[in-house]
């Protein structure tokens, strides 16, 4: 950028647009959205710089010096820098306009720049990540992400829990599902080779190892010491399900607090998820009614009245018996005992309730080893939170604090205790009741903001068979 830039002051479309810089000299830069020349002889730019929905419209007069060699030419998203007085606009539509004194052009952009005015499809979008955040949608998403994670932090700071930073590589399988990245130093067309077996000694880590599905076994010796934690990173999975709800990269928050049951959780991640939703809703109002608007006509409504009412429960075998005598047709059966899919949790929370619902004490068989076991001997002390659109964006549970019952589910479920002994510590020294969950970053950025995929909550989604940018 050229280095004698005015000494005007340099701010935001998004402050720009607000009355209260009115007869203000000031200095803008951008990208263009949309030019027209008016017969009066004079340009409408529209630029945009990322801090708002809403664009600052510039009005550049014919007589500017470089306005027949460079203003009546300039193409949509090119960059620019315009300074001038901002005015209280006379057209409709916005409140402030720029009358410029100067307009230079930064960067060009040539007419084969793909985002021209025509609207695209999400999916079309997803092949220009690169150049999708410049569109209405995805800055709103950006900064509709960006809040949340704010909030996050903010939320769990107040509540009195503690950052911990988790390992990403890591050699234990949390959830036991096996949908682990393995990361390897080992020559893959060469691999050493001892008594028919890979000789995984002579890889990097002299063992086995992947990226983490959950930091949660990590939080958990932090939650013994601290009292409350949570993380905030990315998650992979190696999930071969190519659907509107997964991705092989993501990212979760995982609070973990000592002396928390089942309920106390449970009551943490409504508050948690209530105080996510109120902070969009008042701090990024302009985004939230763009999605409103185009993306989910009524998601306004619906998303204030869960902020209105108590998050309803329903224990697994409730929900199973709902589920039965509602008389609707499913793909998949509903039997006691196995997995909910998303056409029974959508029912349940779609239809059923009307809203988000928190399903708790699933069957032990269906859960990893280390949920707390139940009296009744058949479920744990799990929880699920599910909502409209999305289906489940948490999964958490109490944890088996007692040494002998999770030895004994570690047995049943084949697991080896020396890989998980310092787990198993926890236990022997001190050992607490205690509960967190897991919430998906993106499934619960997809249900705020209505979006139908969730390929479009990230910046750059990894999904089967892509990993592009
Ligand atoms: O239910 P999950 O598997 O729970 C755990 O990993 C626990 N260890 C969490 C804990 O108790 N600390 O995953 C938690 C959440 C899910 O509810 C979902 O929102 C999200 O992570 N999630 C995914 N999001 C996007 N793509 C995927 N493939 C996801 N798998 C899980
Ligand atoms: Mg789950």
């Amino acid at each position: 950028m050229s280095s004698n830039a005015s000494k005007l002051p340099w701010i935001s479309v998004a402050v720009a647009r607000e009355a209260a810089s009115i007869d203000q000299r000031i200095e803008v830069r951008g990208w263009v959205r949309t030019r027209r020349d008016s017969k009066g002889g004079f340009s409408f730019i529209e630029i945009n710089d990322g801090s708002s929905m809403g664009n600052l419209q510039i009005v550049a007069q014919a007589t500017l010096e470089n306005y027949e060699s460079v203003i009546s030419s300039l193409s949509v998203g090119s960059s620019i820098v315009a300074s001038g007085t901002l005015k209280a606009s006379e057209g409709g539509g916005q409140a402030t306009e720029l009358a410029a004194d100067e307009v230079r052009l930064i960067g060009d952009a040539p007419a084969d720049f793909p985002l021209q005015k025509k609207r695209h499809t999400f999916e079309k979008l997803r092949e220009w990540a690169h150049l999708r955040p410049r569109t209405n949608s995805f800055g709103a998403l950006a900064r509709v992400r960006n809040r949340l994670a704010f909030s996050v932090h903010q939320f769990f700071q107040e509540e009195g829990f503690y950052y911990v930073n988790t390992p990403i590589i890591t050699a234990s399988d949390c959830e036991g599902a096996g949908q682990m990245f393995r990361v390897t130093t080992l020559p893959l067309d060469n691999l050493p080779i001892k008594e028919g077996k890979i000789d995984n000694s002579k890889d990097f880590f002299g063992k086995p190892s992947y990226l983490t599905v959950s930091g949660q076994l990590e939080a958990e010796t932090y939650a013994t010491a601290l009292g409350r934690c949570y993380t905030f990173g990315p998650t992979f999975r190696a999930e071969n399900s190519n659907t509107s709800r997964h991705l092989a990269e993501f990212w979760m928050i995982e609070p973990e607090a000592a002396f928390y049951e089942l309920s106390d959780n449970m009551a943490l991640a409504e508050r948690f998820i209530k105080r996510l939703l109120q902070d969009v809703l008042a701090l990024c109002a302009e985004d939230m009614s763009f999605f409103d608007e185009r993306v989910q006509p009524g998601l306004l409504d619906s998303l204030k009245l869960v902020l209105e009412k108590p998050f309803q429960h329903l224990s697994y075998t409730e929900a199973v018996d709902i589920l039965l005598s509602s008389g609707q047709k499913f793909d998949y059966p509903v039997a006691w005992g196995t997995d909910l899919q998303a056409e029974h949790e959508r029912y349940l929370t779609e239809k059923h309730v009307g809203g988000p619902l928190i399903l708790y004490n699933y069957p032990k068989t269906i859960k990893p080893f280390y949920m707390r076991c139940n009296e009744d001997g058949k479920t744990v002390a799990a929880m699920d939170v599910l909502v409209p659109n999305v289906g489940e964006i948490i999964g958490g549970s109490q944890r088996e604090e007692r040494l002998d019952v999770l030895l004994a589910r570690m047995k049943e479920m084949d697991l080896h205790e020396q890989d998980y002994w310092w787990y198993i510590d926890l236990r022997k020294y001190g050992s607490v009741p205690h509960s967190g969950f897991g919430l998906g970053f993106e499934r619960v950025v997809q249900w705020i903001t209505g979006m139908t995929n969730i390929r479009d909550c990230i910046p750059f989604p990894r999904t089967p068979g892509s990993a592009e940018f």
